[in-house]
């Protein structure tokens, strides 16, 4: 059984201000064409981010395009390499184009890896990766996202579209999740 922690590990006001710095952060950098967002889990931060970054971006913004695709990775409890399913890739034009990949978070950094090498090998001409929440401790594969949000230790979160076993993904908090006996 879990339960949440009793008050919010990154409130709703902390996030908000950091999504807008952030945005400030990769428009001052990198002029992407499009932004690409993995969906379950980071639908919640796209929504916000890509307002923050039209609001950053000015004129530029205009041409920005934004598009989802479905990463999911099944892990195997005998290996450390999470097997990454990804759907909905084939419906967007690649080629030649600047990405900025947007997850909810880099835990192993399996999802976050495999994502940058699909899009390098379906001819993406530049891909830059940004999460919204990092943990640094539980790496298992070489992979630094170029934008986070915040640094994370260690520890399960849900909300602000994480979810466990698809639930608490609507809490516009982050929460951290703890195993009760
Ligand atoms: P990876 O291990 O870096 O490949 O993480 C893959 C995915 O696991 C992320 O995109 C999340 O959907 C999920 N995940 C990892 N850590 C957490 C967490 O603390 N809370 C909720 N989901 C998580
Ligand atoms: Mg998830």
């Amino acid at each position: 059984m879990y339960k949440m922690s009793a008050k919010p590990l990154i409130e709703a006001n902390e996030i908000r201000k950091r999504v807008a710095t952030l945005a400030r952060e990769i428009a001052d950098v990198y002029d992407y064409d499009i932004l690409l967002s993995a969906l379950t889990g980071a639908y919640m931060f796209t929504a916000d981010l890509s307002r923050e970054l039209a609001v950053a971006q000015g004129e530029k913004a205009y041409q920005k395009t934004i598009a989802f695709i479905k990463a999911s990775s099944y892990g195997n409890s005998t290996t450390s390499s999470g097997q990454l399913q990804v759907r909905g890739l084939e419906k967007i034009d690649i080629k030649g184009k600047k990405i900025l990949m947007v997850d909810d978070i880099a835990d192993t950094g399996t999802t976050l890896l495999g994502l940058v090498n699909l899009l390098k090998e379906s001819g993406a001409q530049e891909v830059r990766t940004c999460v919204l929440l990092n943990k640094q401790e539980r790496r298992e594969v070489e992979i630094t996202a170029d934008f986070v949000g915040f640094e994370i230790a260690n520890e399960f979160v849900v909300g602000y579209g994480l979810d466990y076993a698809e639930n608490y993904r609507s809490l516009p908090e982050i929460w951290t999740l703890q195993e009760t006996d």
